[in-house]
């Protein structure tokens, strides 16, 4: 397939070079609606969308699993250091509407060291879902530091530093329609 996306892009002085295709993501993106939608079956699930990297994700899987369903936010980021090490600290905390008694369905940008999910999974437990099905376009299993049971995943990826497709570096990056891979070392 022809591509007119870059070989290589720059982000605040650092290398990005093609990982996954937009058409790679399409093709992925669309198996894991229909994926979602047969585990669901007539449900009406609540989509939670973790900001801000999986907004875009979201946005395509729930078109492509053509399921009903509410649709509603949630923002956490994760304190640093050793002492704070598994907490989440909530800047838009789950509304219960959405989550208690329903079938939610968390879908995040991208699992890495596993910590967010860690933090945040009993914080979404207290309200009493009816179930929880987590789904992540991304995972990296080299760098994942605790257990998390992920339901659905969509790439498995090197410990590598990754952009684009909602996914940033240091606030830039989201918008690319693709997913670039960071070219050099950290
Ligand atoms: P965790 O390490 O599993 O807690 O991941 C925390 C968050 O870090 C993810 O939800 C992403 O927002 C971000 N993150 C982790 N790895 C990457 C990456 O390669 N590119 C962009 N963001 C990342
Ligand atoms: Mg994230």
């Amino acid at each position: 397939m022809v591509s007119n996306s870059p070989d290589r892009i720059r982000l605040h002085e650092r290398s990005f070079t093609p990982f996954l295709t937009e058409e790679d993501i399409s093709l992925r993106v669309k198996e894991l609606g229909q994926e979602l939608a047969f585990r669901l079956g007539n449900g009406e699930p609540s989509f939670l969308i973790m900001l801000r990297g999986a907004f875009i994700f979201a946005a395509d899987l729930i078109r492509a699993s053509r399921l009903n369903g509410q649709i509603s936010f949630v923002r956490t980021s994760s304190y640093h250091g050793t002492e704070t090490e598994g907490k989440v600290r909530m800047h838009l905390a789950p509304d219960p509407i959405h989550v208690t008694g329903k079938d939610v369905v968390l879908i995040e940008d991208i699992v890495d060291s596993g910590l967010t999910m860690q933090a945040f999974l009993p914080e979404l437990e207290v309200l009493n879902p009816k179930s929880i099905t987590l789904i992540t376009l991304l995972h990296k299993p080299e760098s994942q530091r605790v257990p998390v049971k992920i339901d659905l995943i969509g790439f498995v990826i090197p410990p590598k530093f990754v952009v684009g497709y909602g996914l940033d570096y240091d606030g830039l990056g989201r918008q690319l329609p693709a997913i670039y891979q960071l070219a050099e070392e950290f």
